[in-house]
């Protein structure tokens, strides 16, 4: 099994024990749909695409553990730094991105590193692709603007 699929494995044993099958599938929809639109942005921009990957697949695990989100961001780097220190496959350094881009993904006003601007940018693209019949947040309106010029779109 590779790392990304490690981390799957993990983070489908979390959305399992979600109580609720609304917030379970959303759960599911959101982590995988971030997860592969961080690959789609880390190929375009040339950042690391394996990373990004689980990145997208950690970014919100506090929420689906806590079923809570009040300072998911800071206290989902704190989780996930654990489940990637105890798994044993990553460096420091590794862990330090993925864990630095979760801590700072609540920050969408600001710019931030490359690296940590993918995982932001796929949160947006997630939350704007998943039923384009819904309106884009106001918070996410400048972002999701520059995204589709970006690509094309
Ligand atoms: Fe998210």
């Amino acid at each position: 099994m590779n790392r990304l699929e490690q981390v799957r494995e993990y983070v489908n044993d979390v959305l399992l024990r979600v109580p609720d099958p609304d917030f379970r599938v959303c759960g599911y929809s959101h982590l995988y749909g971030v997860s592969l639109m961080c690959v789609l942005i880390a190929n375009k921009r040339g950042e690391n695409v394996e990373l990004a990957a689980i990145a997208g697949m950690l970014h919100d695990i506090y929420t689906f553990t806590a079923m809570d989100s009040k300072g998911h961001a800071r206290k989902g780097a704190v989780m996930a730094r654990e489940i990637l220190t105890s798994m044993g496959i990553f460096v420091e350094d590794e862990i330090e991105m993925i864990c630095g881009a979760i801590h700072n993904h609540g920050g969408k006003e600001s710019k931030h590193s490359p690296f940590d601007e993918v995982l932001i940018d796929a949160d947006v693209l997630q939350h704007c692709f998943y039923d384009p019949q819904l309106g884009v947040f106001e918070r996410e309106k400048e972002r999701f603007e520059a995204l589709k010029k970006e690509f094309g779109l």
